[in-house]
């Protein structure tokens, strides 16, 4: 909880569900305005409620850590408006939505190059992680020019500069080793990684952290998404046998 607040907010329900760590790949955002016969920002920003309202179920439903696929570095590949309106949306709801979550103790991470975006954009990324940083009941993580090749090609880089400099043996190198390199690595394994809109890929999103969690698909577009929908995802999470290999 924010040390300077009194919290308006209950101690969240941690239920049993036994999941730490959800990612979401939101998607199906202009599928949903397309067919109302909106534009496609229409489309996002129902997206952006439908982050306000999953940010605000995770926190009441005890899931520790959150992460959201907002921007991958492949999206720079879409129309120049569609980035500029993705961009005002994500400084609009830190601005407007950072309060409440710096009230309910919701901490705020980037993972990704988000320091590719305009400079007002990283600016506020930048005072909004500083502001939650030592917030404790739950992690939002927003991916944002996240693509996790890159994420390992950048890690490789670094034990390869490790190895040159001779502070490291390159027979040594272990896969626990490389987790510390990610920039996932002070967050807990993730355990449930939902995807919407009835695709079944995972487009480069925690490739290597997924290795062992449970992937859940649901055909409903992303702004749809709500608490009922987290709920009935966790649930089947919770149904899962999770044998990591072994019997
Ligand atoms: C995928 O839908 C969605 C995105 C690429 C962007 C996700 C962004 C938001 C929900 C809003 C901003 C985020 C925050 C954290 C404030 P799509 O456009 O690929 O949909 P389609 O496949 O139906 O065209």
């Amino acid at each position: 909880m924010a040390s300077d607040a009194v919290s308006l907010f209950p101690a969240p329900d941690i239920s049993s569900h036994g999941a730490r760590h959800v990612a979401i790949i939101m998607d199906g955002n202009g599928r949903w305005a397309k067919k109302r016969l909106l534009p496609r920002v229409a489309g996002h920003k129902a997206g952006v409620e439908a982050v306000r309202r999953t940010v605000r179920a995770a926190h009441d439903l005890g899931v520790e850590c959150l992460t959201l696929y907002a921007f991958s570095s492949e999206n720079w590949k879409r129309p120049e408006q569609e980035i500029i309106d993705l961009t005002g949306l994500l400084k609009h709801f830190i601005r407007s939505d950072l309060d409440e979550f710096h009230e309910r103790g919701v901490r705020l991470r980037i993972i990704g190059d988000y320091r590719a975006f305009e400079p007002g954009a990283v600016a506020l990324i930048e005072e909004a992680q500083a502001r939650t940083r030592d917030n404790r009941a739950n992690t939002l993580v927003i991916a944002l020019n996240y693509g996790a090749q890159d994420e390992l090609a950048r890690a490789a880089r670094i034990l390869a500069q490790q190895a040159v400099r001779g502070e490291i043996d390159p027979a040594t190198i272990a896969p626990g080793h490389i987790a510390t390199l990610l920039d996932t690595a002070d967050l807990p394994p993730l355990d449930l990684l939902i995807r919407t809109s009835g695709e079944q890929r995972l487009s480069n999103f925690l490739l290597w952290q997924a290795a062992y969690a449970e992937l859940y698909f649901t055909d409903m577009l992303w702004p749809d998404f709500d608490k009922n929908a987290l709920m009935n995802a966790l649930a089947n999470f919770k149904a899962r046998e999770r044998r990591y290999g072994g019997l």
